[in-house]
């Protein structure tokens, strides 16, 4: 099978007919369909496409105690019975929402029946170096790969995605990620909007056909400025939409796309509080009518919607902005900044809701930059087809950093391109300590614990960081997956 999108009916056809694959499952379409249409009360009304949106799905919660996720090609209703092909694992579009508890082992058996080789990555753990996904444990078609670690990291937002090389931008369009929220007792403590108001929500924009079906051809541009496309889905479907009620609200948020960089706001301009980022909560919540997300990036805030009436709605939307540089003006490109309305509220019913928005945050513990053994700077260029590291791509069999382990280090991150980079760092959490040139500020989404932070064209950004959980071998690279794709990945020694 070609690495690029068939038609549909192509695609259906050779999907349907087992197309050369292994297909060791059967594809379960009505399964799919009924377990994907969860969302909301039985008395909220189906969405039509009148209005052009659809209801957001809410997927149930999967734990990972002896789980198996078999990756797969498949159908997935993307809003309005639209069908679309896609890679699911599960067969669910986005993948398995998965929870885990601190401290809980998380067993997964993955099972490749992708025509592609595939790995799993968990984004923002710092699991044993053979659980972490890099791209030499990738597995064939028709083959599995055992996951079998103890979770040790805090409460957070994390995410999963397939992390092979070369295809990491492909398979995670195609559908495979998901969420992966980890819960412990400190965060339990603070009594935060749980159940119907805890929104798990994925934001990825595409490129649709004629008929709102997404597909991903990269072609030039889209190689050098990451593949981005006019149509923002949440959670796996189109233009969604979500009835609320007049209530505070906990949205988990995650920037999926491969390229696209989201500036958060309200339609209604009211401020956003935000209580934590990559690596959990901040140790204080923070008032936000604005918050940028890169590729990768999460964010956990409170959206109060009690000063709402019934029937009000209120979009939340990416607002414009100007990106220095880059190429995103190229002919066929949505341009990168263009504003997007992500996911409209709708406001059902009028709720007593006393909830307290907590005033402070337990302390977080970072690495202390006074204490660095040593620096290290890594350059971050694009030039023609090639985006390198220190000049080169990435080797799967050259390390290109020995880090020790428990040792404190700086760390400059330099973009000398003309592209955003939003830069990830496998194994360890970083605090951001400054940025020079750009937009030359740290903002307050970039405080607490990061995997993941954007570096515009002539950034330094600054970090301190520490290999606290494991030695072995992990990756840094930039987190365009076009970017990651074509090269601008390096090995990390920790030893
Ligand atoms: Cu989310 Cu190495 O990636
Ligand atoms: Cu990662
Ligand atoms: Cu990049």
């Amino acid at each position: 099978m070609s690495p690029r999108y068939f038609t549909r009916r192509r695609f259906l056809k050779d999907v349907l007919s087992g197309g050369g694959l292994a297909l060791g499952t059967p594809l379960a379409l009505p399964g799919l369909l009924t377990a994907c249409g969860g969302s909301g009360s039985p008395a909220a009304p189906p969405g039509n496409g009148v209005d052009g949106r659809f209801p957001l799905r809410l997927p149930d919660v999967t734990g990972v105690e002896a789980l198996q996720l078999t990756g797969a090609p498949g159908i997935a209703e993307i809003g309005g019975g639209l069908e679309a092909p896609a890679w699911l694992l599960n067969g669910v579009l986005p993948s398995p929402r998965l929870e885990v508890r601190k401290g809980e082992r998380m067993r997964v058996t993955l099972r490749n029946e992708l025509p592609q080789d595939l790995i799993l990555h968990w984004h923002g753990l710092a699991p044993p170096e053979a659980m972490d996904g890099h791209p030499r444990f990738a597995v064939g078609t028709g083959e599995t790969y055992e996951y079998d670690f103890t979770v040790e990291d805090r409460a957070g937002t994390y995410w999963y995605h397939s992390h092979t090389h070369m295809h990491t931008a492909e398979q995670t369009y195609r559908g495979i990620a998901g969420l992966l929220l980890v819960r412990d007792d400190e965060e339990d403590a603070l009594g935060l909007p749980s159940g119907a108001r805890e929104i798990p929500l994925i934001l990825q924009d595409r490129r649709v056909d004629a008929a709102g079906v997404p597909f991903y051809e990269p072609f030039g541009p889209a190689m050098m400025a990451g593949y981005m496309g006019p149509v923002p889905f949440g959670n796996g479907v189109r233009n969604p939409y979500l009835e609320v009620d007049t209530a505070l609200y906990r949205f988990r948020i995650l920037n999926g796309s491969n390229a696209r960089i989201f500036r958060l706001g309200r339609s209604d301009s009211r401020p956003f509080v935000l209580i934590g980022n990559d690596g959990g909560l901040l140790d204080a919540p923070v008032e936000l009518s604005t918050i940028d997300m890169a590729p990768a990036e999460r964010v956990d805030i409170l959206v109060d919607l009690r000063e709402l009436r019934p029937g009000d709605r209120v979009m939340l939307r990416s607002l414009s902005f100007q990106m220095q540089g880059g190429m995103g003006f190229m002919a066929g490109q949505n341009l990168q900044g263009d504003p997007m309305d992500l996911l409209e509220l709708r406001v059902r019913s009028e709720v007593a809701d006393a909830s307290v928005i907590p005033a402070a945050l337990p302390p977080i513990i970072e690495p202390d930059p006074a204490e660095a053994a040593r620096e290290r700077e890594f350059r971050f260029t694009s030039q023609m087809m090639n985006h390198f590291i220190n000049g080169r791509p990435f080797d799967m069999d050259r390390i290109d950093e020995t880090v020790p382990f428990d040792e404190t280090e700086v760390w400059s991150f330099v973009n000398e391109s003309n592209f955003p980079h939003p830069v990830h760092l496998h194994a360890t959490h970083f605090r951001v300590l400054s940025r020079t040139g750009g937009r030359g500020e740290v903002f307050a989404w970039e405080r607490g614990r990061k995997d993941t932070v954007l570096l515009n064209p002539g950034e330094t950004v600054r970090v301190a960081l520490r290999f606290t959980a494991h030695r072995g071998l992990f990756l840094l690279h930039c987190h365009n997956l076009e970017h990651e794709d074509m090269g601008m990945m390096a090995n990390i020694l920790v030893e």
